[in-house]
């Protein structure tokens, strides 16, 4: 229990540092949320800030992803060594630390603590955490993003694609590649893992429901970059 309870409140407090909000202020003094399509993320700060707060957002973003579950995984891997679980392998056991690490930070993300409980969409945390979690699914989910991107030249079509595309990989390759055909992993594990996928594409989705009204009515804001 310990390791998990560390886990959520370090990687919720992590998530909860919603940079979009913070390097708004820093470049423009203003609060990101009430410009734009008020969302706290990159593609918002690109719209209505500009390109050097929009990088500084998308690395930090990216990189308390890797940090939270970083830290989950090493938490998770020192009480694994010293408490071993009858029936769970400890590489299993780590990526539960991997998981749980994930969700908490793209939580804080998206209802940071330090901000109102009023952030973002997590698609860039959601990020970080695929790639640490399973590189393949990564690849999938990036491909998608850029190919609607670029198709359709609206980010939040590409989001939503890549959060419905997410649980699909995770069921192709945790479940069907590395479980039926390699053995890999448990019952339970593949369970746990598409709870997660479902719980963060489905979080990533509803979090956009704005755009999807948008999309529906065809009034969504194309990719703009604002010039200084
Ligand atoms: O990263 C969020 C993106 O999918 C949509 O952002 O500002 O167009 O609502 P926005």
């Amino acid at each position: 229990v310990l390791p998990a309870v560390l886990t959520m409140v370090i990687s919720y407090l992590l998530g909860s540092i919603n940079s979009s909000i913070i390097f708004t202020k820093l470049f423009s003094h203003e609060d990101i949320r009430e410009m734009g399509s008020g969302n706290a993320g990159t593609t918002n700060v690109l719209r209505s800030v500009g390109k050097r707060a929009a990088a500084c957002t998308f690395a930090f973003d990216f990189i308390k992803g890797v940090l939270a579950v970083f830290i989950g995984r090493l938490l998770f891997q020192y009480f694994a060594a010293a408490y071993p679980l009858a029936g769970v392998s400890s590489w299993e056991f780590v990526q539960y630390g991997a998981y749980l690490a994930g969700i908490f930070c793209v939580l804080g993300h998206d209802f940071p603590v330090f901000f109102g409980f009023r952030g973002g969409k997590g698609v860039l945390t959601s990020w970080s955490i695929i790639l640490l979690i399973d590189w393949r699914s990564f690849v999938v989910v990036i491909v998608v993003f850029i190919v609607v991107v670029l198709l359709t030249r609206i980010v939040s079509a590409g989001s939503i694609s890549a959060g419905i595309a997410f649980p699909i990989c995770t069921f192709v390759f945790n479940y069907l590649v590395d479980y039926r055909m390699f053995q890999i992993g448990s019952p339970t594990y593949c369970v746990l893992t598409m709870i997660v996928a479902l719980f963060l594409g489905g979080l990533l989705v509803g979090k956009h429901h704005a755009n999807i009204a948008r999309l529906r009515a065809g009034t969504e804001k194309k990719l703009s970059v604002k010039k200084h």
